[in-house]
């Protein structure tokens, strides 16, 4: 059967989702990169514009700085500026991505970075964090987030998308031992929705808001 052609268009996201290490990951993404927001528009892409809406609840507008974990082609940058937050800082795998994100002049400060693997920031950098579609498979494991967790302010929030294949006990096993450690608080999640509404494809998401919560720290 003829595959829709949108679905064609995000052929790439599936071939991240089979890559077997993160360098064959950031080669796709590299070579993906200038066709990267035609293709995800093409599919209704909604996780910039559900994180941006979880972080608006819970972070008030001027907070800075902020941190786009896995940044991309800046997207994230584009929404949060014109939303009130006025620095935001981004890291990525993918010099291609980073190289249209740097484009845009809408970032402080770009660099190559890894969830996954210690962040060159100061514990306690940032007013909060975001990660829109980077915690899915063949992208960043969940450990990444204790790093976005040391790197946020007490009282600062960490918001980001937990894609279908690591929702449910393999995230609630992650996010309750943070919790259980005094790291964070969960504050806020979103139903379930399709991150790629207008692809055949069902990408089941949801995003979570935490607060590294003065309360809570061990
Ligand atoms: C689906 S794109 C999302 C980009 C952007 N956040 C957005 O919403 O448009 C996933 C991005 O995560 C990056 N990425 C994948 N694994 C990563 C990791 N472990 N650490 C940092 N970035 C990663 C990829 O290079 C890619 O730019």
């Amino acid at each position: 059967m003829a595959r829709h052609p949108s679905d064609e268009e995000i052929r790439k996201l599936h071939d991240v989702y089979a890559s077997s290490s993160l360098d064959e990951a950031a080669g796709i993404y590299d070579s993906w990169a200038d066709d990267y927001e035609d293709h995800m528009g093409g599919v209704g892409y909604s996780h910039p514009a559900m994180v941006a809406a979880m972080l608006a609840r819970h972070q008030p507008a001027g907070s800075a700085p902020i941190l786009d974990a896995g940044a991309g082609t800046g997207i994230m940058a584009g929404i949060l500026g014109a939303m009130g937050y006025p620095t935001i800082y981004g890291f990525d795998i993918s010099q291609g991505m980073l190289g249209l994100a740097m484009a845009k002049g809408f970032y402080k400060d770009l660099r190559t970075g890894c969830l996954g693997e210690p962040l060159d920031y100061q514990t306690d950098q940032f007013a909060a964090c975001i990660a829109s579609g980077v915690f899915t498979q063949g992208h960043a494991p969940l450990d990444g987030l204790d790093e976005l967790v040391r790197v946020t302010r007490p009282g600062g929030h960490i918001v980001f998308s937990v894609a279908r294949s690591y929702l449910g006990e393999v995230f609630e096993t992650k996010a309750s031992a943070l919790e259980r450690g005094g790291k964070w608080r969960r504050v806020d999640a979103t139903e379930h929705y399709d991150s790629t509404p207008l692809s055949e494809d069902t990408l089941i998401a949801q995003v979570y808001a935490y607060s590294k919560d003065l309360c809570v720290m061990g």
